[in-house]
């Protein structure tokens, strides 16, 4: 499956610029900043399909990339801007929730935690958003290379502490790192698996 090629398709601001629902897709979701795009360029194994930055905020569409001719891959804005302005922020969320919920060919949503920080309000926010919206939902822990073993356990039982809250969140946590490679090879195979 991802022997094959990737390529960018376009940015969306609204759904009426969604691509045709023609093959399934998964989304990779997250704060700003927490590696979404950075983790699209590990899973396809290029250095710039989606890009990444040290600036937060720098991805602000749904941005859709082709994994060969069966599956999309998309890449979230990020959320928890801290300077976002308000009307910014309320018309993604908006578009947040009307792709979570209205799009038929979705077949998960990877919720990225940063392996550093665990689960916070606004993470829990789009967990809760979630629940409602009957999309298979698992979190993916990123930059575990910049996490010790013993701060690492700390991390993973916060997390499971809050994704007992979601019983809809799929149990199995993947830690990836995508500077390393760790975890990206699972990941591959979890999204082949759902194809
Ligand atoms: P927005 O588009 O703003 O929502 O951010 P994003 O979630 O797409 O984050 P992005 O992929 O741009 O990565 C943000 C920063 O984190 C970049 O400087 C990346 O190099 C860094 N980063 C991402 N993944 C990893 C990782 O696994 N390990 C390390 N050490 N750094 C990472
Ligand atoms: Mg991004």
């Amino acid at each position: 499956l991802f022997a094959r090629e990737s390529t960018f398709v376009k940015g969306v601001v609204a759904m009426s610029g969604l691509p045709p629902a023609d093959r399934i897709e998964v989304c990779f979701a997250g704060r700003s900043n927490v590696g979404k795009s950075t983790l699209i360029n590990a899973l396809t194994g290029t250095k710039a399909l989606a890009r990444a930055s040290n600036t937060p905020g720098r991805t602000q569409e749904i941005n859709y990339f082709n994994q060969g001719p069966d599956l999309y891959l998309v890449d979230l804005p990020g959320y928890g801007y801290a300077n976002a302005p308000l009307p910014v922020v309320e018309k993604w969320q908006r578009l947040l929730k009307q792709y979570l919920s209205g799009r038929p060919t979705l077949r998960r949503a990877f919720v990225l935690i940063d392996a550093r920080h665990g689960v916070k309000d606004v993470d829990d926010q789009i967990l809760r958003l979630l629940d409602t919206s009957a999309v298979t939902f698992q979190c993916v822990l990123t930059k575990v290379d910049k996490v010790k073993a013993k701060d690492m356990e700390n991390t993973l039982k916060q997390v499971r502490a809050a994704l007992a809250k979601h019983p809809a969140a799929y149990p199995e946590i993947v830690l990836t790192s995508s500077e390393k490679g760790d975890g990206i090879e699972t990941l591959r195979g979890i999204i082949a698996g759902l194809s």
